[in-house]
C-alpha cells in the first residue's frame, strides 16, 4: 500500500519525504485554502517537491465541459498532476470528455460502491472513497473500501483505489487489510502511526546505559578494521 499525504503544507511534505515514505499527494480546495498562497505558485511548488510522484489538484467548475477545460489547463502545469473530478454526473461527463487526452484523473467524493463502479468503468486513473466523512455521518466506512476492492479484483479494473478522509492509525491498518492500493493521510495521522511512548521510554533507557560503556567516544569513528584485530 502506498502512502500519500493529504495536505498542501510544505513543511509537512518535507518531513514525510525525509522519512522516505511519501509516494504522492492529494489536495482539495479546503486544503489549498488553508495555506493562503497564490494557487499556481503553490501548485507548482507541490508538484516540484513531490515529483516524480503524483499530485492531485481539484477542478472547481460545476459543468462537465468547464471541468474538462480546467483539467486540461492544470494538467499542463507538470507531468505529475492528477486532476480531481467530483463523482457526480458532470464529473463523469468530464472524465469522458478527457478520454484519450492523457490527463490523469482522480474521481473524488466517493461515498457509495455504485459511484466507485461508475468511476472505474469510466476509466478513472484513481478513485477516492471517503472513509472518515462517511463515519462522521454514522455510516460504516471500511465496508465501502472492502466492497470496492472485491469488485476491483473480480473485474480487473486498472483504476487505483485511494482510501481517503482518514482520521486515525487504526483506520490505516484496517484499510491495509482490504488491499487498497493507496491511503492518503493528514500529516497528523502519519505522525501518530510512527510515534510510540514505549519506543521513546526504552530508547532513553538504552541511551542512559550507553553512558556506562567504556570507549564509547571512539565507537563510531570508523578507525578500526577487522584485519587489525586479526580476523
Ligand atoms: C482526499 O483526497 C481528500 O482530500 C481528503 O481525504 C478529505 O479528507 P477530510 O474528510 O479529512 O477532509
Amino acid at each position: 500500500m502506498n502512502i500519500f499525504l493529504d495536505t498542501a503544507n510544505i513543511e509537512e511534505i518535507k518531513k514525510a519525504k525525509r522519512w522516505g515514505v511519501l509516494r504522492g499527494l492529494t489536495t482539495n480546495p479546503s486544503i489549498v485554502a488553508r495555506e493562503g498562497k497564490e494557487f499556481l505558485d503553490l501548485a507548482t511548488e507541490l508538484c516540484e517537491l513531490v515529483s516524480p510522484f503524483p499530485v492531485s489538484l481539484e477542478v472547481v467548475d460545476r459543468t462537465g465541459e468547464g471541468m474538462a477545460e480546467q483539467a486540461r489547463a492544470i494538467s499542463a502545469l507538470a507531468r505529475n498532476v492528477v486532476v480531481k473530478l467530483p463523482t457526480n454526473p458532470e464529473g463523469l461527463a468530464a472524465l469522458n470528455l478527457l478520454k484519450g487526452e492523457g490527463v490523469k484523473t482522480n474521481l473524488t467524493l466517493i461515498f457509495s460502491t455504485s459511484q466507485a463502479i461508475l468511476a472505474m468503468s469510466g476509466g478513472a486513473t484513481y478513485i477516492s472513497p471517503f472513509i472518515g466523512r462517511l463515519e462522521d455521518r454514522g455510516y460504516e466506512g471500511m465496508g465501502l473500501v472492502r466492497d470496492i476492492m472485491n469488485i476491483h479484483s473480480a473485474y480487473n479494473f486498472k483504476t487505483e483505489v485511494i482510501a481517503a478522509s482518514i482520521r486515525d492509525p487504526h483506520q490505516v491498518i484496517e484499510i491495509a487489510k482490504t488491499g487498497a492500493h493507496i491511503v492518503t493521510l493528514p500529516f497528523a495521522v502519519l505522525e501518530k502511526m510512527l510515534l510510540n511512548t514505549m519506543t521513546d521510554a526504552d530508547l532513553d533507557k538504552f541511551l542512559n546505559d550507553w553512558e556506562k560503556v567504556p570507549g564509547r567516544e571512539n565507537a563510531f569513528k570508523g578507525t578500526r578494521r577487522l584485519e587489525k584485530v586479526g580476523a
